[in-house]
């Protein structure tokens, strides 16, 4: 192993190109590719920023040439040598620097590899969990790569576009209370507190409240949160939210100011321009239910829900009838030309709806004779005709529906909606499609705890023309609530908050939370709200999931460095692990026995 003494970068490999031709440069990285072709050594060398071919000649440089054999993939080394054009014939149009190749006239290995266990290359078919064991090595690969540049990018335009607009970046406490997100908190023993304990943060939202009564105005921070949740695709167990919050708004000040920030991101780190001369468009919550099921619409693609529900209202085929009957619904879908679909495909369909709580997915297949369908029997012909002219059917269409309480009803056919997108392949892959979605429920009913949550936090505050609903029909209340969604995603949530402490302790006393609850959860906010609280509101992104929307990434894994598996694991630091007893006696904590 040679160290570097003296020698020092002139570029990164991936910048010389046919202006340098004849420089002298002095290269460092890692072996992507050792070829030997008739006596000449090409080796692939690559950063950060790309890859570049380095020529070994044996005429020229026959010792270093030699010594070129024992090169082998993911060695690092450094190379000075002398840039000149490729022979015709051998450019390479697809990288930067394709046009030119290095003639090393000194090399030195700086370290060596063992065979890597994967690939260093974008198409790899390594499993997770190699990948996520050696994730030094996954992140090599240059796809993950850009996505750290690109996310590096867009921190820093968030930082820049946000503090040009009067906000400060401020940092909120790790250890700390339990917040109100709604997802079990992690926990931290406190040793000088014994049988006490931290939660880590949800989110910072009641410290950004208590930011804005002690006047600040405008803050904002890009700051880790931690959830205990079921994990997937779009969820880990710490992530990162562009958090922000401001004085003497309303919700149009929220979503202008962070329109804005959106906006800025895509063009300084995209290009991309996706104002396209407009806002983004909204749509209230009921809507976005009604149409597409989900309060995630994803507008991109057409095949929304149809309400049967008043059609359908006694009529013959009981699991449609006693669903309206039960104060459900009853909605459908028409699959364009589904037709043909197997009894597998539809089997398949069911499955997905079983998944979201569906008893079933009733289904018809309009055919040149007419309906074809398990249910075609329970119904009257005035009834399909009906059907057929609410869902606009056609010979070789495929009728599904799904027939339960409203939440059911909905997310069945949202989610059977998104799949069939998939199949029929109707989503372009290129283009980000914007909803704000506004006018959320303040409560829902939670009929396993017999109460009302909140839709949002407990802090929202309601529509000021709902205000008076608040008594007599809380479920009818709607709030100051809104979400950003990007391609069918949630990438953020805000809303204006309640600013008086009277009508905080009403919200908490409709959520069943007692007046000593709320002292020992959010007593110190609500002293907050007693010393002249501006009205206020904000927002929180996913910084994750937006990354994961601009890079095209299947799984937000894919734009955070170091994940956890979905049983929030850490394959490369094996955490969580176990600690030896005396860390245990400090903390007075014990381990119980699993008991299942
Ligand atoms: P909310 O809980 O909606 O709002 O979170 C804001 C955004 O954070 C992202 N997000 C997640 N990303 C990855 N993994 C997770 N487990 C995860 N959970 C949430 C989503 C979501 O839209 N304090 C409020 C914001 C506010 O009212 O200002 C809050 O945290 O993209
Ligand atoms: P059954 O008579 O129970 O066999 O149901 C006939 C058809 O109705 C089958 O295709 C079921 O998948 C479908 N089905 C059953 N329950 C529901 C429901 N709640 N919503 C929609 N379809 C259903």
């Amino acid at each position: 192993m040679e160290s570097l003494g003296n020698w020092r970068r002139s570029s990164y490999c991936g910048v010389p190109n046919s202006g340098d031709i004849d420089a002298q440069v002095t290269l460092m990285g890692w072996v992507q590719k050792r070829r030997d072709h008739g006596g000449l050594i090409f080796v692939d060398l690559r950063d950060r920023s790309g890859v570049v071919q380095i020529v070994f000649n044996p005429e020229d440089a026959k010792e270093i040439h030699e010594r070129a054999h024992s090169l082998r993939s993911e060695f690092v080394i450094a190379v000075k040598g002398l840039v000149r054009a490729r022979p015709d014939g051998t450019v390479n149009r697809d990288i930067p620097t394709g046009e030119i190749e290095v003639m090393a006239t000194e090399l030195k290995v700086l370290s060596v590899s063992d065979v890597p266990p994967m690939p260093i290359e974008d198409d790899t078919d390594a499993g997770e969990d190699i990948r996520l064991k050696h994730r030094y090595l996954d992140l090599r690969r240059p796809k993950l790569q850009k996505n750290f540049i690109l996310r590096h990018n867009v921190a820093k335009a968030t930082r820049d576009y946000l503090s040009d607009n009067g906000f400060l970046e401020i940092e909120t406490p790790i250890l700390t209370k339990s917040t109100p997100e709604g997802a079990r908190d992690y926990l931290v023993p406190s040793r000088l507190n014994p049988g006490h304990f931290y939660a880590l943060p949800q989110s910072p939202q009641i410290f950004k409240q208590i930011l804005m009564v002690s006047g600040f105005d405008r803050y904002f921070q890009i700051t880790r949160c931690f959830r205990d949740e079921d994990l997937r695709a779009d969820r880990q167990p710490e992530f990162t939210q562009i958090d922000a919050e401001m004085s003497f708004v309303d919700s149009e000040d929220v979503m202008e100011m962070m329109e804005g920030l959106i906006v800025h991101l895509f063009k300084e780190a995209l290009s991309v321009d996706v104002a396209d001369g407009g806002a983004f468009s909204r749509m209230t919550y009921k809507e976005a239910m009604d149409r597409f099921g989900l309060d995630t619409p994803d507008t991109r693609f057409g095949l929304e829900l149809t309400d049967l529900t008043d059609l359908l209202r006694g009529c013959g085929f009981k699991v449609f009838s006693g669903a309206v009957e039960a104060g459900g619904l009853v909605k459908a879908i028409n699959a364009k030309g589904c037709a043909t679909f197997s009894r597998k495909d539809i089997d398949g369909l069911t499955e997905l709806a079983s998944t979201y709580g569906a008893k079933g997915l009733a289904w018809v297949k309009i055919t040149a004779d007419g309906w074809q369908s398990p249910i075609a029997k329970f119904l009257t012909d005035d009834e399909k005709s009906s059907i057929n002219k609410a869902l606009e059917a056609e010979e070789g269409d495929l009728l599904l529906f799904g027939a339960d309480t409203v939440m059911v009803a909905n997310t069945v056919l949202g989610r059977v909606r998104l799949e069939l997108a998939k199949r029929l392949e109707l989503i372009k892959e290129d283009g980000f499609n914007f909803v704000w979605v506004t006018d959320f429920p303040l409560l829902e009913y939670d009929h396993g705890e017999k109460r009302h949550t909140a839709v949002h936090h407990p802090f929202t505050a309601p529509l000021d023309e709902d205000m008076d609903k608040l008594d007599t029909s809380p479920g009818d209340v709607r709030s100051k609530a809104y979400d950003l969604v990007l391609n069918g995603v949630e990438i953020g949530g805000g809303s204006i908050r309640i600013h008086t402490k009277d009508l905080q302790e009403k919200i908490f006393g409709k959520l069943g939370i007692s007046d000593e609850e709320a002292g020992e959860r959010f007593g110190f906010l609500l002293d907050a709200l007693s010393y002249g609280t501006p009205p206020h509101g904000g927002i929180a992104f996913g910084l994750d999931r937006l990354i994961a929307v601009m890079t095209g990434s299947e799984s937000i894994r894919d734009v955070i460095a170091f994940p956890k598996t979905q049983k929030a694991y850490c394959q490369l630091s094996e955490a969580p692990s176990t600690v030896g007893s005396k860390q245990m006696e400090e903390l007075f904590l014990r381990v119980m026995k699993k008991t299942q």
